[in-house]
């Protein structure tokens, strides 16, 4: 290393530190007539305006096969935006909006259009301070990635140019099995470098898996006791409430672990087992990453000829939520009523390397269970000589370390005390951290941090080809034999409720339980 590499400035590590503020440029949005666009897009492009992190000459251009003009857009992104906005990021006035609404435009036509890309080639000629910069954001399915990657290939708007950068965001899902990801990414990288492709998994936004990174190597007592001698089992959870709503067309082709296991669960497990960066940049991180996930064994088990001993699939039925009576799974809008889709998912995951070897990590995710709540569980072992047994006949309960992701947004570690008299008696207690009590400051939403990032080039929080293909070998072959022999016993546990039997007893084998948050 040259003396050079030492004190050279590295110019996103200062932006960390300071008020980040995204350079000029222009937003393209294709699918902006969508569902993504106006709950989320939208609401953090316009809260990142009104906290003055775009430029003042920040434009955006929403691309979609709907009828609309520009006014029209201009009118429903307004209602988006005071029906989808956090109360504090909202808190602008009308004028507010007109203004930033002055450059917000639409475009209409079908993404296998060459015309549509002449006429988005010259509307991008003619916006004004941009200095050449151009974000790509495909909020379209599947399906039609491939398509508008090519035609902008086409139409010539791929390359940076000398004077500015250009960089594309693709949504999840990516593929919908390792073969079709690698086809992806291979129709990608026809137009685009990798480091010009930023794909999104809104999970690694938010505030509190971030902080795993900070609260695992920020303070030194954490990171030793982090391995297999200290640690017995992990837990991820990231349990919802509501159903599928309206989306059981997409329910019926993806089911839950394409829609969550894959992606989601995948990113919180490799910040929460990866081993250290040597640097708090994209590439070390997104390099640990992937090692984390290239280390996971496959999950069938040698010698087992099916999954049940490492995975569970479930189906809601008919049940209760919030009080209120819901219908099952297979009753929704556009579900086949014998539909095999799982809806929830249970994992043990063993991972193969020095650090974690022999320690289980459960990971498990629903649609309708008892609550929202995400959260990584670390339990550790219990004390070698447990000599407060002869007094306290009762089980003495491990330390538990939860990172809550959402809500309660927060760090607690569970620990047995004595309770005060003159007996000796025990009882687990808790030490908590709580974002919103701690730092009183509303979180940015995970779309606000991850749209600015793509702006500022940052591609920490972004997955890479090789991780979204590591997440998917891991799971494809599973995702094989539950579409080869469907479920025999869907649907399989009632809505507000903690998932199916099957999975209480598989945690229950290895003599361990679900928490239940
Ligand atoms: C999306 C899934 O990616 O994440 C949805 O497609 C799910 O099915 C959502 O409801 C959960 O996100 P959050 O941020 O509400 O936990």
């Amino acid at each position: 290393m040259t003396t050079t590499d030492v004190i050279a400035p590295n110019p996103l590590r200062a932006g960390l530190r300071m008020q980040r503020t995204a350079p000029p440029c222009v937003l393209v949005i294709f699918g902006a007539s969508g569902d993504l666009t106006k709950r989320k897009l939208m609401p953090a492009i316009f809260a990142l305006a009104q906290m003055q992190r775009l430029a003042p000459t920040f434009h955006v251009i929403g691309v979609a096969s709907s009828d609309w003009d520009s006014e029209s857009f201009r009118n429903n992104m307004k209602a988006a935006i005071k029906e989808f906005s956090i109360p504090d990021d909202a808190g602008s006035s009308d004028a507010a909006w007109e203004s930033f609404a002055a450059r917000v435009q639409y475009l209409s036509g079908k993404f296998d259009d060459p015309e549509l890309f002449q006429k988005l080639a010259s509307t991008l000629k003619a916006v004004p301070g941009t200095a050449g910069n151009v974000l790509f954001y495909l909020a379209v399915p599947p399906s039609a990635i491939g398509t508008v990657a090519e035609q902008l290939g086409r139409a010539g708007l791929t390359e940076s140019s000398p004077q500015g950068w250009t960089r594309i965001i693709v949504e999840k899902p990516f593929g919908r099995d390792l073969q079709s990801a690698r086809a992806l990414n291979r129709e990608l990288h026809q137009f685009f470098k990798e480091e010009q492709i930023f794909r999104i998994d809104h999970y690694l936004g938010k505030e509190t898996v971030r902080n795993v990174v900070v609260f695992r190597f920020a303070n030194g007592i954490f990171e030793p006791i982090w391995n297999r001698r200290y640690i017995d089992h992990v837990q991820i959870t990231v349990a919802e409430s509501i159903g599928i709503e309206a989306r059981g067309k997409y329910y019926e082709e993806a089911g839950l672990l394409r829609d969550m296991v894959q992606n989601h669960l995948m990113q919180v497990l490799s910040v929460v087992a990866m081993e250290a960066p040597v640097r708090f940049e994209g590439p070390p991180v997104r390099d640990e990453k992937v090692k984390l996930i290239t280390s996971i064994r496959q999950l069938l088990p040698a010698g087992a000829s099916n999954y049940d001993s490492v995975a569970v699939r479930g189906q809601y039925g008919p049940g209760f939520s919030n009080g209120e009576s819901v219908v099952g799974y297979r009753q929704e809008a556009n579900v086949a009523p014998d539909s095999p889709r799982e809806t929830f998912v249970a994992l043990k995951l063993m991972i193969e390397n020095w650090r974690w070897a022999g320690v289980p990590f459960y990971l498990r995710s629903g649609k309708r269970l008892p609550k929202r709540v995400s959260e990584v569980a670390i339990r550790f072992k219990s004390p070698p000589f447990l000599m407060f047994q002869d007094v306290f006949p009762e089980s003495i309960e491990a330390n538990v370390l939860v990172i809550r992701i959402q809500p309660d947004e927060g760090i607690s570690l569970r620990f047995e005390a004595k309770v005060p008299g003159t007996d000796m008696r025990l009882r687990p207690v808790k030490m908590d951290f709580q974002y919103g009590t701690s730092f009183g400051e509303q979180q940015p939403e995970a779309y606000e941090t991850l749209l600015l990032d793509a702006m500022l080039g940052d591609s920490m929080l972004f997955a890479r080809y090789d991780m979204v293909e590591a997440a998917w070998a891991l799971t494809t072959p599973l995702l094989e034999a539950w579409e080869a022999k469907p479920p025999r016993d869907f649907p399989n546990y009632a809505a507000g409720t903690w998932g199916p039997e099957a999975a209480d007893e598989f945690i229950r084998r290895d003599g361990r339980e679900w928490r239940r948050p």
